[in-house]
């Protein structure tokens, strides 16, 4: 369940070309059960209609601060009241401007100088007006007022340009929101996991690899970092989006993924190790593309290093939590790894259960025994796992 179910949302949009990204954020927060109430500035309903905020969101969208359908005519008031939080995307230089000035000369201006629930925005606008002094004095005014401020990325701009100013994608927005609502229950931590499958050269074309899709590893990124943990993931190739606010090293093989860890490693105070890291490799890959000439081939293997076990074997070591997906005996392999490698936590699965899919079942292996999560989505299980890790770290 998404720590938005249930949450009365402001969502206030102003007058920018990703004012069409907007309705994409409504839906992922009407889908995760937040009930979303929108207010579009002038600006923003000449760029998307009322009527399409009104579909996605199943609420009454306004617009004007001197809208009478509101009974005691006092819109600005009765919105932020009960609300969560008001988030306003995109947030436009003049928007920024307007709220750095405490101006209230239209509904959602109005609405967010009389709130007493948390204000955030999501800026977007061109290059030269995300540089330009007075949006960067304007911002620095708003922070101190205590808004958040979510983004900009840099990337192509609707005018041509590239670089700092585009708006977050719908779906990392969300991520935000969502990350805003989460206990902080890492604050302060540093965590460097491993996630999805390695790949081990044969020849330039070829491999040996796993069916790992990294998606348990992806979302325990994300939920850690939206329980306030610095996380580097060192990750196998693997086709998903990088979680907000994780810092992502791309890496191949057993060997590279070792080594990004070590690198990663000063500093941290827990290591997770998710990834389905491949115990052997080919002993030598093949400089040039091996030719189908053979009757039979025969590819020799050696063992790769085992990284959990080795990071845990420091003298040095954080606080180790281990992986174990097995298509039997779960309890009895899962304890066993733990014990060998001298791991404080270990999650175990069945293949059949988790493997590929985006629900898991996993059961959580420590000193004082063994604790079952209930079946859910992988994002619920990572913050059960969150949970449970935090509470070992406190004690
Ligand atoms: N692991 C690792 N480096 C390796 C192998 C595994 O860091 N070379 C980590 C995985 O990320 C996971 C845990 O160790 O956290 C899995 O333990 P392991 O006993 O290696 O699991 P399997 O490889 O599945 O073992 P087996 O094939 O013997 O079942």
């Amino acid at each position: 369940m998404s720590v938005l179910k249930g949450r009365r949302i402001v969502l206030g949009v102003s007058g920018g070309i990703a004012a069409y990204k907007a309705a994409e954020l409504v839906r992922l927060l009407v889908k995760a059960g937040a009930d979303v109430h929108v207010v579009l500035s002038e600006g923003g309903a000449r760029f998307v209609t009322p009527v399409t905020f009104q579909a996605l969101s199943g609420n009454t969208v306004w617009t004007d601060l001197w809208d009478a359908r509101m009974p005691n005519n006092m819109a600005h008031i009765d919105l932020g009241r009960d609300a969560d939080a008001i988030l306003v995307a995109p947030a436009t230089a003049d928007f920024l401007a307007r709220l750095a000035q405490g101006r209230a000369d239209d509904l959602l201006s109005t609405l967010c100088l009389a709130r007493d629930v948390p204000l955030i925005v999501a800026p977007a606008m061109n290059r030269q007006m995300w540089e330009a002094p007075p949006t960067q004095r304007n911002l620095g005014l708003i922070r101190a007022d205590g808004v958040t401020v979510f983004g900009p990325a840099a990337g192509d701009q609707a005018c041509g340009e590239v670089g700092m100013g585009r708006m977050l994608e719908p779906e990392e927005l969300f991520e935000r929101l969502e990350g805003f609502f989460v206990p902080k229950l890492l604050a302060g931590r540093k965590v460097v996991m491993t996630a999805g499958p390695t790949f081990e050269a044969i020849d330039p074309v070829r491999g040996i690899t796993n069916i790992s899709s990294g998606k348990m590893g992806y979302a325990l990124a994300r939920a850690c970092a939206q329980a306030g943990a610095e996380v580097v993931l060192v990750s196998g190739p693997v086709s998903l989006p990088v979680p907000a606010d994780v810092r992502c090293v791309p890496v191949a093989s057993a060997l590279q993924m070792r080594a990004a860890v070590l690198d990663a490693l000063p500093g941290a105070q827990v290591f997770i190790g998710v990834a389905a890291v491949a115990d052997y490799r080919p002993l030598e890959a093949a400089e040039h593309k091996l030719k189908k000439s053979a009757a039979t081939l025969t590819v020799s293997l050696t063992p790769n290093p085992d990284i959990l076990a080795e990071v845990a074997a420091r003298e040095d070591a954080p606080f180790c939590v281990g992986f174990a997906a097995e298509s039997r005996d779960l309890d009895a392999y899962a304890e066993g790894k733990r014990r060998n490698k001298r791991l404080p936590l270990l999650v175990g699965n069945l293949v059949s259960d988790g493997m590929g899919g985006d629900d898991n079942t996993v059961i959580l292996y420590d000193d004082t025994g063994r604790h079952p999560l209930p079946r859910a989505p992988k994002a619920e299980v990572a913050q059960g796992i969150v949970a449970h890790l935090a509470r070992l770290l406190g004690a």
